[in-house]
């Protein structure tokens, strides 16, 4: 499996590409993770990307570029879902180049539609771990005990960039710079499939799953 997770923050890009690469044996590359682990180990990429993220703005695109490069042609020659990239139409070209070098063509892009109102509300519910990265919702998936992980027992954080205002912004963010990619590859030689982001959690996954299988036998 070779797919792009596309959809607004908290449409549910982690929580399906998560199930997806498990089922399918495909690597998860989700930029804001590593960028997260960049930031906590305070490297130098984790130097420069701070202040965009916190801002709810995009890292550049040749940070970002540089970063991914390396991880697709490692990690992912047994297929891989992408989380979070591409962003733009430069880092969807560059990821082009990055594929066609590699002789990895990709499968489909998955566009994951959720209304604004449900996003906010995810958003300022999500409690992730920092230690296992389990990820609880305290509207949608609470955990047994408020704010400890079930698997690991550590405490639950809020993401700096999860609060409402900077929420707001990097919804107006995805409007902007990122929607664009949908057009960007349905003029391209690549499936599209669009899915009802706002269903349940197991709905979506297998909407996804026929969605994708529709695609690909057209
Ligand atoms: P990133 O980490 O990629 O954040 P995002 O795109 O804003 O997406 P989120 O992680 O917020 O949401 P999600 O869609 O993964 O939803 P989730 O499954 O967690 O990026 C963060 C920052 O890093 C960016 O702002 C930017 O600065 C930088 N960055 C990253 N990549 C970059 C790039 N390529 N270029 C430039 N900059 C980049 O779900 C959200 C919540 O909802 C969870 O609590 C979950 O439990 C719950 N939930 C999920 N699905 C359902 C459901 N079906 N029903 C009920 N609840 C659900």
């Amino acid at each position: 499996m070779r797919v792009i997770l596309l959809g607004a923050p908290g449409a549910g890009k982690g929580t399906q590409g998560a199930l997806l690469a498990k089922r399918h044996d495909a690597e998860r590359i989700a930029t804001g993770e590593l960028l997260r682990d960049a930031v906590r180990s305070d490297s130098p990429l984790g130097r420069k990307a701070k202040s965009y993220m916190d801002a709810g703005e995009l890292v550049p695109d040749d940070l970002i570029l540089e970063m991914v490069r390396e991880v697709i042609a490692e990690e992912a020659r047994d297929g891989f879902v992408l989380d979070g990239f591409p962003r733009t139409v430069d880092q969807a070209d560059g990821l082009r180049a990055i594929l066609n070098g590699l002789g990895m063509p990709l499968d489909g892009v998955v566009v994951l539609k959720v209304d604004d109102e449900v996003l906010i509300k995810r958003l300022s519910g999500r409690r992730p771990c920092p230690e296992c990265k389990a990820v609880y919702n305290i509207y949608f998936d609470p955990p047994e005990q408020a704010g400890i992980c079930d698997r690991c027992g550590a405490e639950l954080q809020q993401r700096s960039d999860d609060d409402p205002e900077t929420v707001k912004h990097r919804i107006q963010v995805y409007a902007r710079q990122t929607r664009p990619l949908v057009e960007y590859y349905q003029a391209s030689d690549t499936p599209v499939v669009f899915v009802d982001g706002a269903q349940p959690v197991d709905a979506v996954q297998s909407d996804i799953e026929d969605q994708l299988a529709g695609a690909v036998r057209a």
